[in-house]
């Protein structure tokens, strides 16, 4: 049974998805979420989960001292689902290969800082794109350039407010980043 870690900064829908996916599965448990968000509301799901939460500041996300939290948890596998800070260089050291993280389009294409959420659909709808997707990928020290594990896409029409291509993007992941996460799990084995 692995353990995995969810980073969320704000609603945590992906977060919840992955925890029930889990619940009667015997490869891995999610047993932490983490957020540096006081107000998220994924702090609400963690607790109608039964899932220990956390929350921490970017200093301390910066200093290095969640490794050793991690650690302590026996965690194998880092997701971030919606997670909005950089993840510090000593992290990915302490966690080399082990931190995957979901993005709501189809990088390379509107990858980057100031990329999250909203921001993204918004883009997508402004540049009259056909398609859109999500991408799972490997978390390195760049913004949204770690290799790519799992892209999947959807048709955008001309008539999409960026309010449907978040809710077709939802769709997208509720249905595809948990199996992809057991997948990785059961294929690296980790
Ligand atoms: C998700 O669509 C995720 O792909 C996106 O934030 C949303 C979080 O939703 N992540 C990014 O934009 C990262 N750059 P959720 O909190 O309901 O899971």
């Amino acid at each position: 049974m692995k353990n995995i870690a969810i980073f969320a900064s704000g609603s945590g829908s992906n977060a919840e998805n992955i925890a029930n996916y889990f619940k009667d599965k015997a490869v891995a448990e999610v047993v932490l979420m983490l957020t540096n968000n006081a107000n998220a509301f994924v702090l609400e799901r963690a607790k109608k989960l039964a899932v220990e939460s956390v929350v921490f500041s970017s200093e301390q996300l910066k200093s290095g001292e969640l490794a050793s939290l991690l650690n302590d948890k026996a965690i194998d596998l880092i997701v971030l689902a919606g997670f909005l800070l950089k993840i510090p260089e000593n992290l990915i050291a302490a966690f080399p290969n082990k931190i995957i993280n979901i993005h709501p389009a189809l990088l390379p294409k509107y990858g980057g800082k100031g990329m999250y959420g909203d921001a993204v659909h918004k883009a997508v709808v402004a540049n009259k794109e056909k398609e859109t997707g999500i991408t799972i990928h490997y978390v390195n020290e760049h913004y949204d350039e770690g290799a790519i594990i799992f892209q999947a896409k959807c048709a955008v029409s001309e008539t999409d407010t960026y309010e449907n291509v978040a809710r077709k993007i939802h769709q997208l992941e509720y249905k595809h980043f948990p199996r992809v996460i057991e997948d990785f799990l059961l294929k690296r084995k980790l």
